[in-house]
């Protein structure tokens, strides 16, 4: 595989700035340990806003090679928008990455396509990269249309973006009965759905930005799923939960996903 893996922790609305530090010392030290080959496996976090100061800040001080990143962003650069945080905020905080669209996000926030759009535009328009999250809930998984749902959230969003835009996006496939239940996808059923959302990159943009694209799957990820789920050809990595809320299960899942993907 060419794409370079990405393994990305959702931390949701846990750990104040004080574990968080903690956590992320004690993943660099597990990881030190480890021999992990960073330059051959992406690391993320997605801590709170209020985290992500302290977070720079060690990982500036240390010289940690764990990227970071918010979980939402204002689609709008400044103003009169109370709690609200600005794309460029984020950037100045030294964030890698955005996850947009989150299950949780379009459930209990005004968080429609038009307002993904517009956070997808702001994020990259600050020169970070937007983790875009779609998928079906069991409902359209039961009417069978699950893939043209997921797909249709990809089209959705990509409709307007230009190529060098399109080619900045990491899409994640997140199924939304999946999403903190236990009831992980099939590495099938991944597959599938990351197939589907590369042939449609590919024919709305190229060749080229469809096998650049970065699909990560979301769901129910642990240690003992992540084998099988990254050893499909169009899984490129994952976006966890749960799991990223305990410091050796995460280490694990990126050393799996490590030797996964750099077997050979
Ligand atoms: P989960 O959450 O791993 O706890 O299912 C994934 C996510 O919400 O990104």
């Amino acid at each position: 595989m060419t794409r370079m893996p990405l393994v990305a922790g959702n931390w949701k609305m846990n750990f104040d700035h004080l574990e968080a530090t903690y956590f992320v010392q004690k993943l660099a030290w597990l990881l030190r340990d480890a021999k992990f080959d960073y330059s051959r496996c992406e690391l993320a976090l997605m801590p709170t806003f209020t985290s992500l100061r302290s977070i720079q800040v060690l990982v500036e001080a240390d010289n940690l090679k764990i990227r970071y990143g918010a979980q939402t962003v204002s689609v709008t650069s400044q103003g009169a928008f109370t709690g609200d945080v600005s794309a460029d905020m984020l950037a100045q905080l030294g964030c890698t990455y955005v996850i947009v669209g989150h299950s949780e996000r379009r459930k209990y926030h005004p968080e429609d396509d038009a307002n993904i759009v517009d956070q997808v535009r702001a994020v990259l328009a600050a020169g970070m990269q937007p983790i875009l999250c779609v998928g079906e809930s069991y409902e359209e998984r039961r009417q069978g249309i699950e893939l043209e749902f997921a797909v249709g959230q990809v089209k959705d969003v990509t409709r307007d973006l230009s190529e060098e835009e399109a080619a900045k996006l990491i899409v994640a496939y997140e199924p939304v009965w999946a999403v903190g239940t236990g009831m992980v996808a099939t590495p099938d059923v991944a597959q599938d759905a990351a197939s589907a959302i590369r042939a449609h990159i590919r024919s709305a943009f190229s060749d080229r930005t469809a096998e650049d694209l970065r699909i990560l799957y979301g769901g129910s990820v642990s240690s003992k799923n992540a084998q099988e789920l990254i050893g499909q050809p169009d899984v490129d990595g994952f976006l966890i939960g749960g799991a990223a809320l305990d410091v050796e299960e995460l280490a694990r899942i990126a050393r799996l996903t490590l030797k996964a993907t750099t077997r050979g």
